[in-house]
């Protein structure tokens, strides 16, 4: 910020001077080149290292940034694609320095391994926000903040769900045959939703008999379904850790002849899944094809836009900050899941509303 303010200061005195030389200080506006470079290096420039567009919901989030950090709101923002690579990342972070950004906002694609480079970025005065998944540091005060959502609450929610479902048609824990096809490992949307899911899961007593990495992508959600199917013959339920996954698993399931809905009792697969924004999965909800979907909100944009806002006003914006979601499901008779002392609503998807 002081960076910005001695330039605009500079850049207003040439401009003074220019007018001075040219107009012999009359008051008329002048519409000089130093004018309008005046407004170029006003803006608050963002270097944004996004971890790729594996998924629907990636593309939002990106499209969420890309609308609010836009000159007419004041920012200049530079953005990174790391292709799901953390190499990537780490170059990107560091060209952001290079160029002595003001911000440096991260969207990590795993937690850990960040040590260094965000070292590197306090050393240079840059502050650091992280976006959607956290990172794992051995001191916190290298980044400022985060934003994003509680994962293991999601999974948990989920499950919940799924045990109120099983419960309102009397299906025992030992008919459950469940796979998890999970996110990117390391990550810690599959951290969380893996958790989530593996202490309901004991708790429940549901037999789980399989876990495939499903990288958050339709195309490693094939992958991992068939390569469940090819294994374990009894699974009835899937537990995709995204969208993009689950539509991946359904359609392999029924390539192979299976009808995915929630009637599991009568040969039905049960396919539950994580964000809810997706169009086609909103469609599967409706037609039941998806049984529920624990949201996951892609918006972060305006978010760490008011972090910023805070930061440059002088105030300290909370330290972590997380997203109140709920539940999608086509069934109206689950009204609410509560964990944890945490209820949430369930929005029953429907065709009126997909
Ligand atoms: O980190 C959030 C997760 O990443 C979303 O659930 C998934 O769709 C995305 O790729």
């Amino acid at each position: 910020m002081k960076k910005r303010l001695i330039i605009t200061a500079v850049y207003m005195l040439m401009a003074i001077s220019l007018c001075c030389f040219t107009a012999g200080c009359s008051s008329r506006p002048q519409n000089t080149e130093a004018d309008s470079n005046v407004k170029e290096d006003d803006l608050i420039v963002v270097g944004f290292s996004q971890v790729g567009s594996e998924s629907y919901w990636r593309n939002m989030n990106t499209e969420s940034m890309k609308s609010v950090f836009t000159k007419e709101n004041g920012y200049r923002l530079i953005f990174e694609d790391a292709q799901q690579k953390q190499t990537n990342q780490i170059t990107a972070i560091r060209s952001f320095i290079q160029r002595d950004v003001d911000y440096i906002v991260l969207a990590p694609v795993v937690e850990t391994g960040w040590d260094t480079v965000l070292s590197e970025a306090r050393e240079a005065g840059i502050p650091v926000i992280i976006v959607d998944r956290q990172v794992n540091v051995s001191d916190d005060s290298l980044f400022r903040c985060w934003v994003g959502s509680d994962f293991e609450l999601e999974g948990k929610l989920v499950c919940m769900w799924m045990s109120k479902y099983f419960n309102l048609k009397g299906i025992s824990p030992e008919e459950i045959h469940i796979a998890d096809i999970q996110g990117t490992l390391g990550s810690s949307a599959q951290i969380g939703r893996t958790n989530g899911f593996n202490q309901m899961s004991t708790l429940y007593g549901w037999d789980v008999v399989d876990y495939e990495e499903g990288e958050f992508t339709k195309s490693k959600g094939k992958e991992a379904m068939s390569n469940i199917l090819r294994v374990h013959k009894n699974v009835n339920v899937v537990y995709c850790e995204n969208d993009s996954e689950a539509l991946g698993a359904i359609e392999v399931l029924e390539a192979s002849g299976k009808k995915c809905g929630s009637d599991i009792l009568n040969g039905e697969t049960m396919i539950v899944s994580f964000d809810g924004f997706n169009k086609e999965a909103r469609e599967c909800i409706a037609d039941g094809r998806i049984s529920c979907i624990g949201e996951c909100n892609p918006d972060h944009g305006p978010r760490v836009e008011s972090i910023i806002r805070k930061l440059e006003a002088g105030e300290e914006p909370e330290k972590y900050q997380y997203v109140t979601e709920g539940i999608f499901s086509n069934t109206p008779e689950i009204k609410s899941v509560m964990i944890s002392g945490q209820e949430r609503t369930v929005t029953v998807i429907n065709d009126q509303n997909k």
